[in-house]
């Protein structure tokens, strides 16, 4: 079978099965990891790289734990924590975001790389072709991005298929835990068929903000809840990490998701309703 026969046959198959909402069901649902973040394994490959040469110039400290140390919680109203602890406490950087970054340039050459919600675009600096989208006040000292916008219905409706690669961390996540299906599928509508993106979220955030009925559940309810509503997409996982060992992973995210094969027809139909 040629391989884009296959490939349709596979976006027909997510087409039948995707959906807008998934019932959730009491039974154990097992959702495997798919290239899941492996510490030794990346560090190996990392270390050899330019971007890993010039980051250890800009940093004392890289770090490559899957997640970032809980003993560096700290509070400061106004700045996302990859600033407060880069430039206030200490000089460390997280590398892990470039384990999954780097699917989205693999078999594919992106003209340009978006990043939603970037913060002070710290990733900029290493990733050239980078073009940040941050909420920011542009008056503030802080603001770092290249352009203006916040992530709503609205940004999802103007960029629908828009996106060759796209990243987003600890974003898009200010919503209650409820809606988690929606904005993974809004996330994927913004990505062209060919594109990749990333997308990283903190379970915490989401629970935080819950409905009531989830928001007493523990965590293996929740844990098995998370991947239900993550499954039957109508595109394919690439890296699928969901791992909730770090309940609160403040920095990363503990819901890691590179996502490809885009169906548009999917989204072309839900874009009418
Ligand atoms: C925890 S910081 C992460 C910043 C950056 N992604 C990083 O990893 O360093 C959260 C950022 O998300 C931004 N943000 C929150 N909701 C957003 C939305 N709906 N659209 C765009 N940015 C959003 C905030 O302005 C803030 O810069």
């Amino acid at each position: 079978m040629s391989d884009s026969f296959s490939n349709f046959q596979k976006a027909l198959e997510n087409l039948s099965t995707a959906t807008e909402y998934v019932e959730h069901k009491d039974e154990k649902f097992v959702q495997e990891p798919i290239r899941p973040y492996n510490k030794e394994e990346f560090r190996s490959q990392f270390e050899k790289t330019e971007t890993y040469s010039l980051l250890s110039k800009d940093y004392n400290t890289l770090l490559f734990e899957k997640n970032f140390p809980p003993w560096f919680h700290a509070s400061q109203v106004g700045q996302t924590p990859r600033l407060v602890y880069i430039k206030h406490i200490t000089s460390v950087f997280s590398v892990v975001p470039f384990y999954y970054i780097n699917f989205l340039f693999q078999e594919n050459n992106p003209k340009n790389v978006y990043d939603l919600g970037c913060g002070q675009n710290l990733f900029k600096k290493y990733i050239p072709n980078l073009i940040g989208i941050g909420a920011e006040d542009p008056a503030d000292p802080y603001y770092s991005a290249d352009i203006h916008d916040f992530v709503d219905d609205q940004f999802v409706a103007k960029h629908q298929n828009y996106f060759d690669a796209v990243f987003s961390i600890n974003a898009l996540h200010f919503v209650a835990l409820d809606d988690l299906r929606k904005v993974v599928l809004d996330f994927a509508s913004m990505i062209r068929s060919t594109g990749k993106g990333f997308l990283a979220l903190n379970l915490q955030r989401m629970i935080e903000r819950a409905s009531r009925h989830l928001y007493n559940q523990n965590l293996s309810y929740i844990e098995n809840w998370v991947h239900q509503q993550l499954s039957n997409m109508p595109f394919d996982y690439e890296v699928y990490d969901v791992d909730f060992t770090c309940r609160d992973d403040f920095m990363d995210g503990n819901i890691r998701l590179v996502i490809r094969n885009v169906n548009l027809n999917f989204f072309k139909e839900r874009s009418k309703r």
